[in-house]
């Protein structure tokens, strides 16, 4: 049998595995638990899938490889059966915020709405700082949301809002849209939602009873991952605490190009992978290292990328499956992460 540098990272991996059995599914145990003791409560559910795609990086020449990365995912999405009852963009659909690159993102996006599949979509950095998400919102409306859908209640919201680095250094509309779209930038500052939607993420949810559901898509990270690549939101906290009365949040984010899990209270965290590109991991040790994407060849401009779908049960628990082209999950996560 050849041994591929992808299989033999996967059976080493596995045999390491093997010894930490023991400990290192404690995570997902307790999960199962709470299932278990949810049954016997009476849900306001009915069961439904969702998918999550995002971080498309579309530029404006035609035929560029991200497009033919974004059109295999929209073309699986329409294949689904059952249908999935709804889309969630995570943000990124642009690389430099231009009218052009938005609007061919646009036009990948409505032939879901065409096949009667309806999107939802929040922003990422790379959609907005070229004109402050002008186009962004003429095309798509107010970038934060919520609606309630089977007894869950989504919420959406924009996380890429920074402090003003541009008009003292009297940079053009073109020098600060460049600035951002650095994975590292060093005058951009620290990520945040900001006061005006945390006023509305109060209002919003203030009336929910702490038993409601509580499904939020944001861009980035709502905890610290690796701020030095804005994979956090500064005001995240804010946001964590005013949904702390809820029993449990399912948080889903994009940016990181990659799978990685987190719990933070109440919360659940998972990352949606790119269809353009995967990001390494940062150099900081994982919160659940086995939740984590295998190796990938950077010259197969389908592997590392893919989307997400997920299905929630009657009782609140969600597997999200990430849905690759390529053999890049992990066996152990190949049917889905928990949340
Ligand atoms: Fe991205
Ligand atoms: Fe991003």
């Amino acid at each position: 049998m050849k041994i591929t540098r992808r299989k033999f990272f996967r059976v080493s991996a596995g045999a390491g595995m093997a010894a930490l059995t023991a400990t290192a599914v404690s995570p997902f145990l307790g999960v199962v638990n709470v299932a278990e003791a949810r049954t016997s409560k009476k849900s306001k559910i009915v069961p439904f899938r969702f998918v999550v795609v995002g971080d498309t990086h579309l530029y404006e020449m035609p035929n560029h490889r991200f497009d033919k990365t974004f059109k295999k995912a929209i073309d699986d999405i329409l294949k689904m059966k059952p249908k999935p009852d709804f889309v969630l963009f995570i943000g990124d659909l642009a690389q430099f915020g231009k009218v052009k690159e938005l609007e061919k993102g646009k036009r990948f996006l409505d032939r879901l709405k065409r096949a009667g599949i309806k999107y939802r979509i929040i922003p990422g950095e790379h959609d907005w700082y070229l004109d402050m998400g002008k186009t962004w919102k003429k095309m798509f409306g107010r970038p934060y949301w919520s609606f309630d859908h089977k007894g869950v209640h989504f919420i959406g919201m924009n996380s890429i809002l920074v402090r003003d680095y541009w008009t003292a250094r009297n940079m053009s509309p073109w020098e600060r849209m460049l600035a951002i779209a650095e994975l590292e930038c060093h005058i951009c500052g620290l990520w945040g939602v900001r006061e005006k939607q945390l006023e509305w993420l109060k209002k919003d949810v203030k009336n929910l009873r702490p038993d409601t559901p509580i499904v939020i898509f944001t861009h980035s990270p709502l905890w610290d991952y690796y701020p030095r690549w804005n994979f956090q939101t500064e005001d995240a906290p804010q946001v964590r605490e005013i949904l702390s009365k809820f029993e449990k949040v399912i948080a889903i984010h994009g940016h990181v190009h990659q799978v990685v899990y987190n719990k933070t209270g109440n919360m659940v965290h998972i990352g949606n992978l790119a269809t353009a590109w995967p990001w390494p991991y940062p150099p900081v040790e994982l919160p659940y290292p086995k939740i984590r994407m295998l190796r990938v060849d950077p010259g197969d401009i389908f592997d590392g990328v893919g989307f997400a779908s997920t299905f929630i049960d009657d009782t609140f628990l969600g597997k999200m499956k990430y849905e690759t082209w390529a053999d890049l999950i992990p066996e152990d996560i190949k049917d889905g992460v928990p949340l």
